[in-house]
């Protein structure tokens, strides 16, 4: 390179440079603003006790659809608003934290704004950025009467003095300002979504926004952004798959309007029982919710879909495995869940309309046989008893076999989950 190509060399290079600060700084600003604030909805300086109680029933209703205790109550205590939960991501740990009106260690200095800016936006005062775990790329439509309603509850609750964990990320993701870049392109825009009017709306602001069910259900893109091109397409998420929830491929797993609304308000459906990221929501969220609520989301997921038909009792498969699948279901699952998968009430569930092995993945399926589940208070009086894990009884030969005979035989699947994709299944679930 000759003195003058240099200089251009370095000119040129200059001139990127610059302009990449420009944008990176640019970008900065545009993604920890949280734009302007919709106004409050209420008047808290005069307030009627009427008007309270109204506000207060109302925010405890969205503060059981946004599920907020799933997240920030505590692993030891179990107290709603203490934080402490771990949230183990790619990216590092962190930590729900204290959302109870302690002035020391919770929101108890905030404004209904600042709850707002919080929730819909993931900015907290002071400019700090929030990681996008806490689900504000879903609330981010959520309505300003909601956060008004939400905020009067979260205020009137007690204080626990409990201190905050500092998050666990690795470098580079440690650097909180960074993720203002990250919102600078991913969080969604737009304001807070219009009230409700009609059934179908009601119910895709309860899945969609309060509700993010897309957190866990929605693939990611290579940012770790919901890809909201294939909304509720099913995603694996925390070493288990969050299946795929549109219409049409509910109606394909048997589901209808009626057995989604008992799942979501009993735990429990011909369909399967929640188990993994699945149960906190029913304890937290689901069981509490009002039924029209529940009905709205059942409507607004089957969008009128009705559930396939499928032949009553599906004969034994018939392939160089499935005899060794055979056996080993019989020896070991058919005492409680039948010869023909058909169960037994309120003790063991029925295999032959179970999704589980329906999936396109069988790592939830290869999870619940070798781990179990404990006995345990689903809800509205449903119980479960528990059932017991079978790691050490099964080789990855065994269990490939066994899970390809359930597949074929319930799952409307082909049979050919190998021995090495169950060691990859295991190795997913032990990381979490
Ligand atoms: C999926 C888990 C999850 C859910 C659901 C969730 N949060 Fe969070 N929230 C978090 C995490 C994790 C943090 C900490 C983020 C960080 O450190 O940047 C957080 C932070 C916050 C903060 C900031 C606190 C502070 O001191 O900076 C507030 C306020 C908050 N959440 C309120 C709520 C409310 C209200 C709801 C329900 C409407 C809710 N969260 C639902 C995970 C969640
Ligand atoms: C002692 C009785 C018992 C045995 C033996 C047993 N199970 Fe279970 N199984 C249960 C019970 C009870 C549940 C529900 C537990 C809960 O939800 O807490 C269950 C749940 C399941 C589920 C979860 C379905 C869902 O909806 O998520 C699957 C799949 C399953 N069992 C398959 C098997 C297989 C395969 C075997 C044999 C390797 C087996 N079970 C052995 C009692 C048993
Ligand atoms: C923390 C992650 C997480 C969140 C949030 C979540 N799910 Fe799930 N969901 C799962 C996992 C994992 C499964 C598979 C285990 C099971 O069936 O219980 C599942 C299973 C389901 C199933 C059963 C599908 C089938 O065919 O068996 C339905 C229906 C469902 N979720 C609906 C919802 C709805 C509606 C929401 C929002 C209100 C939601 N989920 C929020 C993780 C999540």
């Amino acid at each position: 390179m000759d003195k003058a190509q240099r200089s251009k060399f370095t000119r040129i290079a200059a001139g990127i440079a610059a302009a990449a600060v420009v944008v990176l700084g640019g970008m900065y600003i545009a993604g920890s603003a949280s734009g302007s604030v919709p106004p409050a909805t209420v008047d808290f300086a005069n307030i009627s006790a009427e008007q309270k109680q109204k506000l207060f029933d109302r925010g405890l209703q969205v503060f059981r659809a946004a599920d907020c205790a799933a997240c920030h109550s505590s692993p030891t205590t179990g107290a709603e608003l203490a934080g402490g939960m771990a949230m183990v991501t790619p990216m590092g740990t962190l930590y729900g934290t204290n959302i109870s009106p302690s002035r020391e260690h919770g929101i108890g200095k905030w404004s209904a704004d600042d709850l707002y800016r919080a929730v819909a936006r993931g900015m907290a005062p002071g400019r700090k950025n929030l990681y996008p775990a806490m689900p504000y790329a879903s609330y981010h439509d959520i309505t300003r009467a909601d956060v008004d309603a939400l905020w009067v509850w979260l205020q009137a609750q007690s204080a626990v003095e409990v201190a905050n964990r500092s998050p666990e990320m690795n470098f580079p993701f440690s650097i909180r300002p960074g993720l203002a870049l990250w919102n600078a392109l991913e969080r969604p825009a737009g304001g807070p979504a219009p009230e409700a009017v009609n059934t179908l709306d009601r119910g895709a602001y309860l899945v969609n926004t309060l509700g993010h069910c897309g957190e866990c259900h929605t693939p990611r893109t290579s940012s770790f952004a919901m890809d909201l091109k294939q909304s509720l397409a099913g995603n694996v998420i925390e070493g288990a798959y969050a299946p795929d929830l549109r219409p049409k491929s509910m109606a394909a797993r048997g589901w209808s309007e009626r057995d989604l609304l008992q799942f979501l308000r009993t735990g429990l459906s011909p369909q399967g029982v929640m188990t993994m990221g699945m149960f906190p929501v029913l304890q937290h969220s689901s069981a509490h919710m009002e039924e029209a609520d529940l009905k709205a989301m059942a409507a607004y997921l089957m969008q009128g879909e009705k559930p396939e038909s499928r032949p009553p009792v599906a004969e034994a498969p018939q392939t160089s495995t499935s005899a060794n699948g055979e056996r080993v279901y019989l020896g070991l699952c058919a005492g409680c869940h039948g010869v023909d998968g058909q169960g037994q009430p309120h003790s063991s569930l029925r295999l032959d309309t179970n999704t589980t092995a329906m999936f396109p993945t069988p790592l939830n399926l290869v999870r619940v046989i070798r781990e179990g589940l404990p006995e345990r208070d689903l809800a509205h009086g449903e119980r479960m008893q528990a059932m017991p894990g079978f790691a050490d009884q099964l080789s990855h030969e065994d269990m490939a076999d066994l899970v390809n005979y359930m597949r074929l035989r319930w799952g409307r699947q082909k049979g050919d989950v190998t021995p090495s994709q169950v060691a990859d299944a295991i190795r997913s679930a032990e990381s979490h």
